[in-house]
This record gives C-alpha cells, structure tokens and sequence, in this order.
C-alpha cells in the first residue's frame, strides 16, 4: 500500500465553472459557481495564435462564442472582442473569453481552488503543456493550494512535469488500460480523473492502493456522487451544482 499524495481540494468541483448553469468557461459562470458554495472550479485552458492563454473548451469558436474557425488560427487582441456568453443567455451577452490570467486573479482573490484542464489544440499539445504549466507556477504563486493541472494529452502532461514539477498532475481518461499504473508513475501524476461510469469500488480501491488520488467525472446524479463519496472517490467533478450540494 502506497502512501497518497496530499490532497488538499474539496470533494466537489464545478465542471467548466458552473457546470451548465451559465456559459461554460466563463468568469460568470465561476461566479454562479461560487454562489452554489462550490470551492473548487476546473475548466479548459488552450492557446490563442500569440500563445495567450484562454479559456474555451472546444477546438472551435462556433458553439460557445459568435466567432469562427479555430481559436487557435486567432491572436488574442480578436478573441477578447468576441462574445462567449450570447450562446448561452442575453443575460450573459457581452461575456469574453477569459484570459487564464484574468481567472488566476479572480480564483485567488476568491480562494476557488482550481482545476486546470489543458485541453491543447491537436499538434500543439507540447506547447500548449509547457505554456500553461509555466504561467500557472507564476498566476498561481499566491494562492492557498496550488493548481492542480490535468489532461486527457499525455504530451502535455510531460511538458507540465518537465517544466513547472512542483505542481501537482492529473491523467484524465475515458478509458483504462492495464499499463495504467506505469501511466501515473511516468508522469508523476497525483491522481488518475475518470470517467465516472468506469469505476467501481474495487477499481477505486485498487488506484487507492496504487498511490494515487481519484477525481471522477462528469457525475450529475446526486446519487451517483453520493455513493462514489461514500467509497471514497477523492473529488467529483460535476454540471449539476444546483442538485449536489457543496457543504
Ligand atoms: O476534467 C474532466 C472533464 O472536464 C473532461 O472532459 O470534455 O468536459 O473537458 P471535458
Ligand atoms: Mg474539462
């Protein structure tokens, strides 16, 4: 039995800020977020054509934003004119794409933890883990508990271990091969982020074992996140803030 890294963030995360209760990726959503009492945000951070870090979930403009073609074809100075909360509300029209900066600020002024999901434009998945790595160390410096960093990409997680190391690493799967111990090991990793549907209790015990934390994803049934918090799951992340409540 291997000792579990520290983990010092809530049991609940709001997905994408505030799940689907605002737009996606947004410092409102954040804001309805941290009204339902969540502590805890993670969202999608990828690169504009400049290497400015941003906040968008897709490759894409079209479904959250009134822009077009893919974020990372565009320098900052055009991304910052578009509207990412139209699509959701008119009570959200005039929202920007946040910059990671403007979401460090504010998370750290609210002391949100944060989950920071790279979600890197295919082919710039080295860039895009070295880039967000780097500026999370510095945005991040005052903050209570430091970021937690996750990707689906393992490229990008080992340009996060080789240049930022200090900051703790999630692999974020849908599905689970037998190499995955080796995975986390190579990568440092403090926890494996599955999708939900894959664990069982004896699965969960097993990555416990391992050494490692478990945050699950996306759990929308209050009795679904219930019962993974009764086995012991360290974390869900979840859209349904409105239906599973933060203590
Ligand atoms: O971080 C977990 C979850 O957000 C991964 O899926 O597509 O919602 O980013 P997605
Ligand atoms: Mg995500």
């Amino acid at each position: 039995m291997q000792t579990l890294p520290p983990w010092p963030y809530p049991q609940l995360v709001a997905h994408r800020g505030a799940g689907t209760l605002a737009p996606e990726n947004t410092l409102s959503a954040m804001r309805v977020g941290a009204s339902f009492g969540y502590k805890m945000v993670e969202f999608d951070a990828k690169l504009s054509r400049d290497q400015v870090a941003i906040l968008l979930h897709d490759t894409d403009l079209e479904r959250t934003t009134n822009g077009s073609g893919n974020a990372a074809d565009h320098p900052y100075g055009a991304l910052a004119k578009l509207d990412a909360g139209l699509w959701f509300s008119s009570k959200y029209s005039g929202e920007p794409i946040p910059t990671l900066e403007a979401v460090a600020r504010y998370t750290v002024a609210h002391n949100i933890a944060c989950n920071i999901e790279i979600k890197p434009t295919p082919g710039l998945e080295a860039l895009t883990g070295t880039a967000i790595a780097r500026q999370a160390l510095n945005d991040w410096r005052a903050a209570s508990v430091p970021p937690l960093l996750s990707s689906f990409s393992l490229t990008a997680l080992e340009s996060a271990q080789r240049d930022a190391p200090s900051l703790p690493r999630g692999w974020i799967t849908a599905k689970l091969d037998e190499d995955w111990r080796q995975t986390l090991t190579r990568l440092g990793c403090v926890s494996i982020h599955l999708q939900h549907l894959l664990l069982t209790k004896s699965l969960l015990n097993d990555i416990h074992t391992a050494g490692f934390r478990v945050a699950a994803w996306t759990v929308n049934d209050p009795d679904r996140a219930a019962e993974l918090l009764q086995w012991g799951v360290d974390s869900v992340i979840t859209d349904a803030l409105d239906l599973i409540h933060a203590a």
